[in-house]
């Protein structure tokens, strides 16, 4: 793809996100009479979900007839220019009233994220970041934290599909370190979070792309390690990943074989 090709998406994916957020934060407000069905243990999904979907996959549709898109929601498979897309990370915060949860991009281009973005409407933070240019939050460059270990805090990342051990090994690892952790039940705005230093480093346990592929890339953009998502393995397949400043990464690096190439 050429740069202008993916300037094009990117700055159209700054409209989009704008525009899915604020409708998503509509529904957030008026949350009370939201349909909602159980997809699994612990998993839940509303109407705002699918209409989030639906408003995104229809904005790209018309801007870029030909890309493919993965959603949540709706499905879809690799392809070479693929969007990915999570209407709303952290739907059980959501119908909570919990204000933190958060729509969350990424475009894929022959197997490599070129750029996410991850909107956080009710705080009115968009967190983006392209290939090779850096990380920003509301336009202004955004880096990862540089603390020492007993004054870091990661952000934990669980879903009811993942064994137990590795988190607990995790967690083990990190309070013999003096390590403080967070699980703030969006995996999307805890990576962002990470690549604004406002967390150490981000663990997500058996995680689909949705979730963590545009953090990945705002984390390392900001300046951070990121283990690999594409490592060779179907992108529908769930793993671990891991990312944040070096000496969080190497504390956790080999928990539930988290690899950095
Ligand atoms: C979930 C959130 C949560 C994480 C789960 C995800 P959803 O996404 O990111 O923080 O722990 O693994 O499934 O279901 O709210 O989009
Ligand atoms: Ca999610
Ligand atoms: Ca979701």
């Amino acid at each position: 793809m050429t740069d202008d090709d993916l300037r094009a998406r990117y700055e159209a994916a700054h409209v989009v996100i704008r525009e899915a957020g604020t409708a998503a934060a509509r529904c957030f407000r008026e949350r009370e009479g939201l349909a909602v069905e159980h997809k699994g243990l612990q998993d839940l999904v509303s109407v705002a979900d699918r209409e989030t979907e639906a408003l995104i996959r229809a904005r790209l549709a018309a801007f870029f007839p030909s890309d493919a898109i993965l959603g949540e929601e709706g499905g879809g498979a690799e392809a070479s220019r693929l969007w990915v897309v999570d209407p709303i990370d952290g739907t059980a915060n959501f119908l909570r009233g919990i204000p933190f949860w958060s729509v969350a991009l990424a475009f894929v281009a022959e197997g490599r994220t070129e750029f996410a973005l991850t909107f956080d409407p009710v705080h009115d933070e968009l967190f983006a970041a392209r290939r090779g240019r850096g990380a920003f939050r509301n336009g202004r460059p955004i880096r990862t934290a540089a603390r020492p270990l007993q004054l870091a805090c990661v952000g934990f990342s669980h879903n009811f599909k993942a064994p137990p051990e590795a988190y607990l090994e995790a967690m083990r690892r990190l309070l013999a370190a003096s390590v403080d952790h967070r699980r703030l039940g969006s995996a999307a705005l805890t990576f962002a979070h990470v690549a604004d230093g406002r967390l150490d480093g981000a663990i997500a346990f058996r995680t689909n792309a949705w979730d963590v592929l545009g953090g990945l890339l705002l984390i390392e953009e900001a300046g951070g390690r990121a283990s690999p998502f594409f490592d060779g393995r179907p992108l529908l397949e769930r793993r671990t990943v891991l990312a944040g400043a070096p000496d969080v990464v190497a504390l956790l690096a080999g928990v539930d074989g988290v690899r950095f190439s």
